[in-house]
């Protein structure tokens, strides 16, 4: 098979790729068919015995203004710092438009649980891109309550044995973000020939 053409607008898009700041996210957000579009294209990744190791749940702002009331009372049951609680109830009061990848590990012999949680990590990773390559903004964020299984089951409706994998806050971006520091790639790479 010959090469495929190069896609110019592909690798100009993976090159400057950039997350918005949750903080600079505001309404409107993907509803409907543009929100399907967007998960449909999440969920073509690379998945090792094909079990689908995950799933989509979508917080809309009321949900989470919930989220936000409970992260307080779960932070202080937990005896978390009071500012590191109130940032994660602002994140979840001022989405307007949450999808939770939920990691539902698959027992198999051929894919060991670290594989598919790396394959949970391209569903955020393919999912945050494909927003961004749609117009939006977009953010993958967790914090301390991806931790607490209080917060999980009762606020997301998590069975036990799934886990949070990421808290993809999607929106219309406010500003445009400035560029952040990216990687040195002369420490990164090494070589193998023989
Ligand atoms: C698994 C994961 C969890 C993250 N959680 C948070 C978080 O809770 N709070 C935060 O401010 N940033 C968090 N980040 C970082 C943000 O996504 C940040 O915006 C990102 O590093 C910007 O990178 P980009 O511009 O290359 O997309 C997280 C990143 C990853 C991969």
């Amino acid at each position: 098979m010959p090469n495929l053409p190069r896609n110019e607008a592909v690798l100009d898009f993976l090159k400057t790729r950039r997350s918005v700041p949750w903080n600079m996210l505001k309404p409107p957000a993907p509803e409907g068919e543009a929100l399907e579009e967007l998960l449909e294209i999440a969920s073509r990744v690379p998945d090792h015995g094909m079990l689908v190791p995950w799933r989509f749940l979508v917080i809309a702002p009321k949900a989470g203004e919930r989220l936000s009331a409970l992260a307080l009372k779960r932070g202080s049951a937990l005896g978390i710092e009071e500012e590191k609680c109130r940032k994660v109830a602002r994140m979840f009061a001022h989405a307007p438009l949450i999808v939770a990848v939920i990691f539902t590990p698959k027992e198999s012999e051929k894919a060991p649980k670290w594989e598919q949680r790396l394959t949970n990590g391209a569903v955020c990773l393919t999912l945050l891109n494909a927003a961004h390559a749609a117009g939006w903004g977009a953010n993958w964020l967790t914090g301390w309550v991806a931790q607490d299984r209080a917060f999980l089951e009762e606020g997301l409706g998590l069975a036990p044995g799934e886990e949070l994998s990421g808290f993809i806050h999607i929106g219309t971006p406010a500003e445009r973000p400035a560029e952040r520091a990216r990687p040195d790639l002369a420490g990164l790479v090494s070589r193998l020939d023989e």
